[in-house]
């Protein structure tokens, strides 16, 4: 009996040990700063700050990974997230899309930002600093709208 439970330990060891050995892709793409976002759309300092404190973890080419992202199985989690994240939406990239393609992600920000869908829950329960106070919410959903609502884009 002792010695099954000590092979199952051993076994749930090796598997954890040997899952840190399949490699995870943290690298950054290198970011041009006037294809940015911000810089494209002339964004206000305090939207700025805002939007890269609360979103540019997923949503940008300047992801900064935390100390969990370096151990498996949690590191597999945290970069779908951002490979996920960056494929709808990519600020460092803007300058890429279509007009189309601006005008969807600035109405589907103003949504996901009204409804309380972003940032991803479990990434505040991580990162308390990201968390959006309403007056945060309301100030990027009034920027995101005023931008959909222009016609330059
Ligand atoms: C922890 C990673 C993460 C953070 C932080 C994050 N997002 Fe997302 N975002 C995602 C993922 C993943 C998706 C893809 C849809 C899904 O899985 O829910 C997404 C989807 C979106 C979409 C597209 C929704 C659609 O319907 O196509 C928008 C817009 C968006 N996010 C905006 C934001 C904004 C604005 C912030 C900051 C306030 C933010 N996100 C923060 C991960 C993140």
């Amino acid at each position: 009996m002792m010695k099954k439970t000590l092979k199952i330990i051993f076994c749930v060891v090796a598997v954890l040990l040997l899952i840190q050995l399949i490699p995870v892709d943290r690298n950054n793409i290198p970011v041009d700063p006037a294809a940015d976002f911000v810089k494209r759309t002339g964004a206000p300092a305090e939207v700025t700050a805002v939007l890269k404190r609360s979103c540019y973890d997923c949503h940008s080419n300047e992801t900064v990974y935390p100390q969990y992202a370096y151990i498996a199985p949690f590191s597999w989690s945290v970069k779908h997230h951002v490979n996920k994240g960056r494929k709808h939406v990519n600020f460092s990239q803007w300058a890429a899309y279509n007009k189309e393609q601006k005008q969807g992600i600035l109405e589907k920000t103003v949504h996901v930002l009204e409804d309380r869908k972003m940032p991803l829950p479990v990434y505040i329960s991580y990162h308390e600093e990201a968390a959006l106070t309403p007056a945060d919410r309301k100030m990027l959903a009034d920027y995101f709208r005023s931008l959909a609502d222009s016609k330059e884009k």
